[in-house]
């Protein structure tokens, strides 16, 4: 069995070799210079891991063409680890017409996998999408762990994301608490926490994504205003699409992080404990 490492998850799929004890195959990824892509696979396989994002556009070929390589060396079992898994939003027909790319995209990838593993995907029935086994992985014990001992209070930005702000707080034992949006006027809605003092104390603001950083900033805001101590602001997936970490310390941040799903400069917490567990 070995690892093959596609160009988005180099870091994770280095822990996950250390996890699991599976070398890394030996793979050359190029570009042409019309950007296609080009991928050889540099031995022979009887069992693939491929851990690779489907974010951008152009990590979404690559895998296939891993995939296809893998099968052409000899794999007969193919499990893909997919971190983020991009165009996995779309997940209905909301207008009349529209494509649902969370489907088509696994409809594409079950063509040469036998498995297939999500890290907190958008929503859960998305693996219903698949016809092969089709598991997710819960990426947040990995980040709880990183603030053990180092907070009071996991704080939710939204409704959405409180249950996993109280499965986190479990982890590192300590409070938690989520922020209420009430409507003010057309365009102003009022973000409040209510029921918890955060004068003083050192918190974590969690959510599943950062794209824009505009929910995490907000919620940083507020909390300063208020008078919190150390304010961390932590996620899964990090996207920071353009200047969402400057927003995001600008308004009062002492770190962020987020996991190796989609890997920066931020990926202080490593998913590859997780994902092993899912693979043995
Ligand atoms: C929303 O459903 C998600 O949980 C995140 O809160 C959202 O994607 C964050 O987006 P942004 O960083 O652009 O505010």
């Amino acid at each position: 069995m070995k690892i093959i490492a596609g160009s988005s998850s180099p870091t994770l799929a280095k822990n996950l070799s250390a996890e699991l004890g599976v070398p890394i195959a030996d793979v050359t990824i190029k570009r042409f210079p019309d950007s296609e892509c080009y991928v050889r696979i540099n031995e022979r396989l009887d069992e693939a891991i491929i851990v690779q994002n489907t974010y951008p556009d152009s990590n979404i070929i690559e895998l296939f063409l891993l995939q296809d390589a893998a099968v052409k060396m000899g794999a007969k079992k193919i499990s893909v680890v997919i971190p983020y898994y991009g165009y996995g939003r779309q997940d209905r027909v909301f207008e009349e017409g529209e494509a649902v790319s969370s489907e088509k995209m696994a409809h594409l990838i079950e063509q040469d996998a036998n498995k297939v593993i999500l890290i907190n995907p958008h929503k859960a029935y998305i693996t219903n999408f698949f016809s092969i086994d089709a598991k997710i992985c819960d990426g947040m014990p990995s980040l709880a762990d990183y603030f053990r001992g180092k907070v009071d209070a996991v704080i939710a930005p939204d409704k959405g994301a409180l249950e996993m702000a109280k499965k986190a707080a479990g982890i590192i034992k300590c409070d938690y608490n989520h922020f209420e949006k009430t409507r003010i006027s057309g365009s102003e809605v009022k973000m409040e926490i209510k029921d918890m003092d955060v004068k003083g104390k050192n918190l974590l603001v969690l959510d599943d994504i950062i794209s824009t950083g505009g929910t995490m900033a907000k919620a940083v805001e507020i909390l300063k205003q208020q008078g919190a101590g150390e304010i961390y602001a932590a996620c899964i997936h990090g996207l920071f699409i353009k200047n969402a970490d400057e927003r995001i310390m600008h308004a009062g941040c002492s770190q962020i992080v987020s996991t190796d799903t989609i890997e920066s400069p931020y990926s202080h917490a490593s998913v590859a404990k997780e994902v092993a567990k899912l693979l043995v």
